[in-house]
Order: C-alpha cells, then sequence, then structure tokens
C-alpha cells in the first residue's frame, strides 16, 4: 500500500500526475495498492497478470462496477456501467454498428468531414490539434452516430448540448467528488442535472422522430441500427436503453479520439523527419507510418492511463489474494513504460513498430477482454484518417516546449491541447 494520505492519492490519480505510479512501482514493484475513497485499488503492471484480469470470468471481475463513477452522465443502462448477462446483452446489440462492413460506410463520412475541417485551419498561424479533432470528431459523432444531417437547427443544437456536456463534465474536480461522495449520491445527481438536460432532450427528441422514419433500413447511422437491433429474445431496445448507449459513445467516443490525436501530432513534431515523412507517406495510398505513429502515441501517451474492474469474488492474481470490493487496475501507463517490452521506451519512435503487432497484453490502449473498447476499429481509422488530411495540407512544427500532461474528464491530455504549426 502506498503510504500517502487518501485525498492527496485521490487528487494524483484523477489529475494525471503519474509520477505517483512511477513511484510505488519502483518503491513496491509491479503491484501495489493505492488507499483510494470507496475502497483499496491494486494496480498491476506486469502483462501476465494483466492477462489473467482481462481473461478472468466476468462474473468474478466487474468492470461495469469499476467505471460505475461514470454512471451519473452515462445513465444505467450504458454498455461501460453494466456487467454479466446485461452487459453482453446490450454489447450484441452495439457490436453489429462497429463491424468492418459499417466501418467503410463510416470512414467515408470521416473522410470528407476531416478535409472540411482541416481546410478551415488558419495556415500561418499555431493551431491546438485537440480542438480541430474535436470539431471532427463532433461532426463525425452528429453524422455517423447520431444520423443527422450536417446543417439545420436540429444538427445545430444537438452539437451545442454535446460540446457544452463534454467540456462541463471535462473537469478533474467533479469526478473527485463523485469519487467521493459516490456516483449516485442524491449531490451529485443534482450537480450533474441542468448538465445534461439539453442533449438528453436533443436525444429523446431526435429519437421519438426517428421511431416514425420509414427509410431505417437504408440509413447507415448507429441509432437507426439500434431502433432496428433485437436481442436474442426479438426484445428491441428501449428511448432509455437508446439514450444511455448514445451518450455512451458520445462521451466514450469523442474527448478520447481527439486527445489520442493531439499526443499523435505534438509527439511527432519533435521527431526528427517525422512530420516530413508523414506528409510524404499523406500524399500516397501508403497508410504504415500514420499507424505506426497512432501505435506509438496511444503507448508512450495513453489517453487513459488504466481501466477498472471490481473484485465481486475473491480472486488471486500474481500471488496476491484480493477480496470482494478491492478494485483492480491493470496499468496501461506502466506496461506501456516497461523496458523489458519497449526499448527506449521513453522515447517516440513510431519505426519500432515496423514489422511488429501490438501484444494483446502489452499494448492495451483500449483496454481488453470482453470488454476491450468497442470503438477501437472506429478510432484507430478516425485517427489515420484525420492525421492524413492534416499532413496532406503540409509540414507540421512544434510550438514551445514539450506539453505536460494534464487531466481532463478521465483523460491524460496534452497541456496545450497539441499545439502546432504548418511550415508553409
Ligand atoms: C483513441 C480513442 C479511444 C480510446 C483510447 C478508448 C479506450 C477505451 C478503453 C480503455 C475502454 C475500457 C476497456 C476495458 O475496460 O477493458 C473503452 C471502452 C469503451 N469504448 Fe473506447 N476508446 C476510444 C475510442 C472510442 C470510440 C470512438 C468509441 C465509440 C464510438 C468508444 C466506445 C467505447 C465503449 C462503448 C466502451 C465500453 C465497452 C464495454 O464495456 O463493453 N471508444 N475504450
Amino acid at each position: 500500500m502506498v503510504d500517502e494520505s487518501m485525498i492527496s492519492q485521490v487528487w494524483k490519480v484523477t489529475n494525471a500526475k503519474n509520477e505517483i505510479f512511477d513511484q510505488a512501482r519502483a518503491k513496491y514493484g509491479d503491484t501495489f495498492g493505492l488507499n483510494l475513497a470507496r475502497g483499496k485499488w491494486f494496480y498491476f503492471a506486469d502483462p501476465e497478470d494483466v492477462k489473467k484480469i482481462f481473461t478472468a470470468n466476468p462474473a468474478a471481475l466487474h468492470a461495469g462496477k469499476g467505471n460505475e463513477i461514470l454512471a451519473t452522465a452515462l445513465g444505467e443502462h450504458s454498455l461501460l456501467i453494466l456487467d454479466e448477462s446485461e452487459h453482453m446483452r446490450q454489447r450484441k446489440l452495439l457490436l453489429p454498428s462497429f463491424h468492418g462492413e459499417r466501418l467503410a460506410a463510416q470512414t467515408g463520412a470521416m473522410e470528407r468531414i476531416s478535409e472540411e475541417v482541416v481546410a478551415r485551419v488558419p495556415k500561418g498561424e499555431s493551431f491546438h490539434v485537440r480542438d480541430m479533432a474535436q470539431d471532427i470528431a463532433l461532426e463525425v459523432i452528429l453524422e455517423v452516430v447520431l444520423g443527422t444531417a450536417s446543417t439545420g437547427a436540429q444538427h445545430d443544437r444537438l452539437g451545442l448540448a454535446t460540446r457544452d456536456l463534454l467540456e462541463w463534465i471535462s473537469k478533474g474536480y467533479r469526478l473527485a467528488l463523485s469519487t467521493i461522495f459516490g456516483p449516485r449520491s442524491r449531490p451529485i445527481k443534482r450537480m450533474y442535472r441542468p448538465a445534461l438536460a439539453p442533449l438528453d432532450q436533443g436525444l429523446y427528441g431526435l429519437i421519438a422522430e426517428r421511431r416514425q422514419a420509414g427509410d431505417l433500413e437504408e440509413r447507415h447511422d448507429i441509432l437507426s441500427m439500434l431502433l432496428l437491433a433485437r436481442d436474442e429474445d426479438d426484445r428491441p431496445m428501449t428511448d432509455v436503453e437508446i439514450r444511455d448507449e448514445l451518450v455512451t459513445l458520445i462521451v466514450a467516443g469523442h474527448e478520447t479520439t481527439a486527445t489520442a490525436l493531439a499526443w499523435a501530432l505534438e509527439r511527432l513534431t519533435r521527431v526528427d523527419g517525422g512530420a516530413e515523412r508523414l506528409h510524404e507517406e499523406s500524399l500516397t495510398d501508403e497508410t504504415e507510418y500514420a499507424r505506426w505513429v497512432s501505435q506509438e502515441a496511444l503507448r508512450l501517451r495513453p489517453v487513459l492511463d488504466f481501466v477498472l474492474r471490481r473484485v465481486m469474488e475473491p480472486i488471486e492474481i500474481g500471488g496476491f489474494q484480493f477480496e470482494e470490493g478491492d478494485v483492480l487496475a491493470p496499468s496501461i501507463y506502466l506496461v506501456h513504460r516497461r523496458e523489458d517490452i519497449y526499448s527506449d521506451p521513453l522515447a517516440f519512435r513510431p519505426e519500432r513498430w515496423d514489422g511488429v503487432k501490438p501484444g494483446t497484453y502489452t499494448w492495451f490502449p483500449f483496454g481488453g477482454g470482453v470488454r476491450r473498447c468497442i470503438g477501437m476499429q472506429f478510432a484507430m481509422a478516425e485517427m489515420e484518417i484525420v492525421m492524413r488530411a492534416v499532413a496532406r495540407a503540409g509540414i507540421l512544427l512544434p510550438v514551445g516546449p514539450d506539453e505536460p500532461t494534464v487531466s481532463r474528464f478521465i483523460t491524460s491530455s496534452p497541456k496545450r491541447g497539441g499545439q502546432v504549426r504548418f511550415a508553409f
């Protein structure tokens, strides 16, 4: 157990002060515990232990309970919040929306939107990749997830409500308050209510309207697919279930992808010849270097530093016994920095992925097991498409010193949002 006050530990963990993990690992080894509000949290930096956690019986380790801090915003039917059979039911209803053939239809929209947004970037000044990527991610959500036309009052209203909610929940202190009081406590629910209301209103309106649409079968958006989806007992999804999954996709997919892109381009501009290489590749059909850059950014600057599982039945991992109520946290941050897996681990070197396939338990920025991120391919495709669109517009240069990591909502983000500029 790390010997530090509970408040100080909560503050460090919710504010991306990752030195606490480096120091704890140096002192205690690959497994150590933090004494956080609402229980003991144990971190794991050994890939063997991570494998055991990801492949454990989902009844013994609950990810939904581990994620419950998000329940106030996402709702009780959210894929992130549910466990066991209820989780599997929702996951099966959602999975077809993320299949390869669907992705092909979605990437077309991503490409068009990226080109449009990148064209608006002022060429002579510095800009913040995260802001630009958020504009892209938001438009992608409105079109691909919600299926709203790219102009019009409804599109603008939903866009504004989504942007406001995402900005509101991005403040780390709100998460710290939820950790201390509990996400289902009355003060926390009251705190969230006004922030959630405009988006909820917009989404319920859209769901009601789309239920009347006669062309659901022909539509490609995820909302329409969810309206058509049936579970094994042929039951459709309720409005509340659909609302919760839509908010989950919006929250889980927006800030994460934009942050990953901000890190990717912030880091790339500091690699000798990196921006030039991406620029040259972006003028061809090759996508290899863009993929390496994404993989390396997600390794060295993972958007989420750990994933969580709550112990429901006593379980032994790596020689330690864990009891009901303990929280297990496979540490993405620490495993991705292991010297025995990645030579010179603190260096950002996209070419390290040349001929190397990321390992399931040594590279897991999207988590793992039955809970692995449902949007992984979607996010990797969006990263590649946006990076290539930016690189096609010119060669990027760094602005200012290296950006330190700060916390936004549950993500670890570059402090200035990935500030870069074009060389010409
Ligand atoms: C670079 C971008 C992204 C990163 C780094 C990321 C990372 C993650 C991580 C670490 C988890 C938890 C996995 C676990 O507990 O083992 C997760 C879950 C999830 N992500 Fe993502 N994600 C990204 C983008 C997206 C996108 C674009 C979407 C949807 C459009 C999405 C939807 C989800 C959902 C629904 C879950 C819950 C899965 C479940 O519990 O079954 N994510 N993501």
